[in-house]
């Protein structure tokens, strides 16, 4: 088996995590369980990115100190995944020790391989990006972004020679052609680095809230500077040489578009100036939009998008986890931009939800309760649904394998609507108790089995009540997926429960 080492952003914790955030990290936690099923070593890191002028100014009109601050709201991230029964192995805050001592020592190592040095910085800051502009980049002096009035900046800063890795990193490019996905993502970031690389500005001393410079503690390191480093913190570098190799080659960053440049630009020149191999694989995904527009923070406080009624909590709340799940999973292929929408929630759970999923475990049990005595029977080999299920686990299997959620729901369901239709066919609640209607049923069930290992990454709590349901014991997650995964592995009846709606449908005008 291999291994598999996942990462969402860290988030900014200037403001409540909301639905954009929830995104990405149901989309890591999907692959992450996804991987666990399949046997892979796994490890799952999200957190909360805590330094840098945005959270230092949110703290200060909380007229909270910035350590408060930061707890206070990266307490609110928590609870949100939490609430969204989200499996992170570690959740990394950049204002823990372990982080200081990984990014002091991993810019130690790019300092003295000469790849910093000292220069006046003078340009236009953004904020709310954490980044700057220069003036023909800007909107007449003002954000691209975020429509605000750019800062004018004038620092003696420390530098990254980032202008010296442009070759490496088109070779790096060349020779890892997987290392962007998808593909216009990776043409995105390649398209910056061909368009020529500028050194950056890696310290500041306007302010006092990050990680000191250990070669010259009046300064604190840039907070994007801080950041990136989180994934190498959380597995040990600089104190756990062995976990590193262990799970550095393993690496997939997951991303928002808008943090390309970052990630697959400075981030690998940074790892290469460090003496240390790129991460393996950055996979981005587009933007939940609402309306056509980004769904951020900055919006909300424009009045444009009211956040409060689209935070990750209320949402579970009012549809339930893995309805919520499915939808951010289901809706948008991960790279492409997505609609956001009450509407598109109720119409994909009262549809793929109601009356598929839920609607098929309901009238196999009830059957199973009228025809068979309430005990499972088993399926047959050479059942007309067999080759469904086989495509669905292999259509499963290498979407899931390819970062793609979206078409790993789509096969699976397509065994569900088989099974739906194969009940409509032979109608088993119009046959007479007997070897007929056991056949039926037990083709069913064996559906209903694998469906629930195969949704088990999206919808864990789901899966494995329905894993109850059919008499399974343990969880679909326990078996070895190869085995369990074969059609008419299960060869003893059992007895199957009755129980109330998994979803019960919701009316479009509630
Ligand atoms: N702190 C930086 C990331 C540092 S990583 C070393 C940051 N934080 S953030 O709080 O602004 O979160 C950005 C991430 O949140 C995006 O990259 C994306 O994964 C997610 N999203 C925020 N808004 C989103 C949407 N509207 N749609 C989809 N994802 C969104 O940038």
């Amino acid at each position: 088996m291999g291994r598999f080492y996942i990462t969402t952003p860290i988030y900014y914790v200037n403001d409540a995590p909301h639905v954009g955030h929830a995104y990405t990290t149901v989309n890591a936690d999907a692959l992450a369980r996804w991987h666990r099923l399949v046997g892979d070593e796994t490890k799952f890191l999200t957190g909360t990115d805590e330094h840098g002028q945005k959270v230092a100014d949110a703290a200060a009109k909380s007229a909270l100190s910035p350590h408060e601050w930061t707890d206070q709201t990266s307490m609110r991230f928590r609870e949100a995944w939490d609430a969204m029964n989200i499996s992170y192995d570690d959740f990394i805050r950049t204002t823990e020790a372990r982080h200081f001592e990984s990014v002091q020592k991993f810019l130690s190592a790019i300092y003295d391989n000469g790849h910093i040095y000292k220069d006046v910085y003078k340009g236009l800051y953004c904020v709310s990006c954490e980044d700057y502009y220069m003036y023909e980049a800007s909107d007449h002096g003002k954000c691209p972004v975020h429509g605000i009035v750019l800062t004018e900046m004038e620092e003696e800063n420390w530098f990254f020679r980032l202008s010296a890795f442009e070759d490496r990193l088109l070779e790096y490019y060349a020779s890892h052609p997987q290392f962007v996905t998808p593909e216009t993502k990776r043409n995105e970031a390649l398209s910056f680095v061909k368009g020529g690389l500028k050194d950056i500005s890696i310290t500041r001393t306007s302010i006092d809230w990050g990680v000191p410079v250990p070669w010259d503690e009046r300064h604190v390191f840039y907070v994007w500077y801080d950041a990136l480093i989180n994934y190498l913190t959380a597995i040990g570098y600089g104190s756990d040489d062995d976990e590193v190799a262990t799970w550095w080659p393993h690496s997939h960053h997951l991303i928002g578009k808008e943090i390309i440049r970052f990630h697959c630009v400075w981030w690998p020149a940074m790892c290469m100036a460090a003496g240390l191999e790129p991460v393996s694989h950055v996979q981005v995904h587009g933007w939940l939009l609402v309306g056509g527009k980004k769904l951020s923070k900055t919006m909300a406080a424009r009045g444009d998008v009211k956040l409060t009624d689209i935070s990750p909590v209320l949402l579970t709340d009012e549809y339930g986890v893995d309805p919520i799940r499915y939808y951010l999973l289901r809706e948008t292929a991960l790279g492409n931009d997505g609609d956001f929408s009450l509407e598109g929630i109720v119409q994909r759970y009262n549809t793929d939800l109601a009356n598929n999923l839920g609607n098929l475990v309901a009238r196999v049990a009830t059957v199973v309760h009228s025809k068979c005595a309430g005990v499972g029977p088993v399926a047959q080999m050479n059942s007309p649904l067999r080759e469904h299920a086989e495509l669905a686990v292999s259509e499963t299997q290498s979407a899931w394998n390819r970062f793609a959620p979206q078409a790993a729901l789509e096969a699976t369901w397509g065994l569900i609507g088989a099974t739906n239709a194969y009940l409509e066919q032979l109608a088993p609640w119009k046959m007479e108790p007997g070897p007929e209607v056991n056949n039926v049923m037990g083709d069913a069930l064996e559906a209903i089995r694998l469906v629930s290992i195969l949704a088990s990454p999206a919808m864990p709590a789901t899966c494995d009540e329905i894993w109850t349901r059919i008499g399974m014991a343990g969880k679909p997650t326990d078996a070895v997926f190869n085995e369990s995964c074969v059609w008419a592995h299960e060869t003893a009846s059992r007895p199957v429960i009755k129980g109330d709606p998994l979803f019960p449908r919701i009316k479009s005008d509630e």
